[in-house]
């Protein structure tokens, strides 16, 4: 990898931890989960640097600050927490961000709650971020901001006098035009990345739907594809460098942690529960892009169509509790609930039950032991920025497992000639990749595993922040060597 700069500043919606209570009523604090957590945290406890977000509590809370403060020590770099009030968790992370840009963003514009009181305090929260930014900032620190409930923070940079360059690096997809059209806002939001110095996305078709909507609703943004970047000039600003980046996982670190003795144990006890059956697996947060009640009735197909599956194969969803302030997540933990209980109760025979449900978040060396004892993963969002499971268990996985994967997760884009794709809005065709996972033969799955592998080490996470910083001309000192297009 290469040098990290000297002082790099993450900054995200959420910190990499979460505070929570113990069964006394004092404060601890947990990881906090998703997709950027787990990418993020490998680079920043290398890089020593600093990471900006919120703790997921309510107030300015001094227990917070003390138990950051102490978490350094124990993690390797320093957090500074951001405090949202009520209103502003209320119209800034569950409005604008969760039920506004996540559906949109994901195609899911039924979804939208396009409430006109949402935006400032958008708005406002991203300035209170910037506000922080300053406080910790000096010359030689790279600021780079995370996802879509942070775009606007460059633009209150900019207004604060902080003249740095920043990059922005969008976990989500970028939706087509005609989706991005139905913004509201769209205007503001393309004029806020474009405060960005370097932006990067996950794939090209999200590179290209963005580029699209700068050249319709921007005319006097003008597109220059000469360079390895394509870059957005305009009369007001600086160049925006875009370009698209997937992101991905330290493969090494979660091979060793997927076989530690913990896990081994725990890995035997699944593999003994489910001795004789076929273990399929499903790991997501609580969330309607994932695709989860369509999956389940694939299961209930499959048992339906090859009857003889029944008894020698077995479900296990684990979903992590996430965003359940919004009905859209209540409704869909009803959902979920309900259809499991249905294809159960329609299933289930002395010793054999189809649907193993599990709706908490796992510590890791559960998880990492459900990989390992899983014999296919089957990974099915209506839509994803990459999808980090993915990639997690194609390298913790058995070496004969099969990966079943979305074509609409990012990862499809790297990983699909090795995987089973599906759409997953097509019940039967995923019942049928299934049954194509658990009847493929060994060798054939040997082989697959072994080249999603093969791509996953060469394209890991460090691959990942190197090529957006070298694109962003970071040098370790953390000045910005003149950028070449
Ligand atoms: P998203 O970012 O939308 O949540 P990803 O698949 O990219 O989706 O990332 C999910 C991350 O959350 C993965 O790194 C995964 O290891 C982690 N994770 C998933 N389930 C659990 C769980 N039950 N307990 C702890 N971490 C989990
Ligand atoms: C996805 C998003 C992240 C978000 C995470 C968890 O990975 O891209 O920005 O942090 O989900 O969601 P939450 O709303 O709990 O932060």
């Amino acid at each position: 990898m290469q040098e990290l700069p000297n002082r790099l500043m993450i900054v995200s919606n959420r910190l990499p931890i979460s505070i929570a209570e113990q069964a006394d009523g004092t404060p601890t604090i947990k990881p906090a989960s998703g997709g950027l957590v787990t990418a993020l945290d490998p680079i920043l406890r290398q890089a020593r640097g600093t990471w900006i977000g919120w703790s997921g509590t309510n107030e300015a809370d001094q227990t917070v600050d003390q138990l950051l403060e102490h978490a350094t020590n124990s993690i390797g770099y320093s957090m500074h927490a951001i405090h949202l009030s009520q209103e502003e968790q209320e119209k800034f992370y569950l409005g604008f961000s969760n039920e506004i840009i996540w559906p949109l963003f994901h195609d899911l514009q039924s979804r939208c709650n396009f409430d006109p009181n949402y935006w400032t305090t958008y708005e406002q929260v991203n300035r209170k971020y910037a506000e922080t930014i300053a406080q910790h900032y000096r010359d030689d620190t790279y600021i780079w901001v995370q996802d879509y409930q942070l775009i606007n923070v460059a633009c209150e940079l900019r207004q604060l006098g902080i003249d740095a360059h920043i990059g922005f690096f969008l976990h989500i997809p970028f939706p087509h035009i005609d989706i991005f059209l139905k913004l509201p806002w769209r205007e503001q939001i393309l004029n806020g990345l474009l405060e960005y110095d370097l932006l990067g996305f996950q794939t090209n078709r999200d590179l290209n739907n963005f580029l699209i909507c700068v050249e319709a609703l921007l005319p006097d943004a003008e597109i220059d594809r000469a360079g390895e970047y394509p870059l957005i000039l305009h009369a007001d600003r600086n160049p925006t460098k875009v370009g698209f980046f997937p992101i991905s996982i330290d493969p090494q670190e979660f091979r060793t942690a997927a076989h530690t003795s913990n896990v081994d144990i725990l890995y035997s006890q699944i593999r003994e529960a489910f001795a004789g059956r076929k273990i399929i697996l499903g790991v997501d947060r609580l969330d309607y892009t994932k695709g989860i009640p369509d999956r389940l009735q694939a299961f209930s197909a499959l048992l339906e169509t090859y009857p003889e599956l029944q008894q020698k194969i077995s479900l296990t969803q684990v979903v992590v509790p996430s965003r359940e302030d919004i009905s859209e997540y209540a409704d869909l933990k009803q959902t979920i609930q309900q259809l499991v209980s249905e294809i159960n109760g329609k299933y289930t025979k002395i010793g054999w039950v189809p649907i193993h449900y599990i709706f908490r978040s796992l510590p890791r060396e559960e998880l990492l032991a459900y990989y390992r004892a899983a014999h296919a993963a089957l990974i099915t969002p209506l839509k994803d920025g990459m999808n980090l499971v993915a990639k997690e268990y194609a390298v913790c996985g058995p070496d004969d497992g099969v990966l079943i994967l979305s074509e609409f997760a990012g990862a499809a884009m790297q990983l699909s000639e090795h995987s089973l794709t599906v759409n997953p809005y097509d019940i039967n065709g995923t019942a049928q990749a299934l049954y194509n996972a658990v009847t493929m033969p060994r060798l054939e799955r040997i082989e697959h595993i072994s080249k999603l592998r093969h791509s996953i080490n060469q394209y890991d996470i460090y691959w990942w922040v190197d090529t957006f910083l070298q694109a962003a001309n970071v040098k370790r000192s953390g000045t910005i060597e003149q950028a070449s297009g």
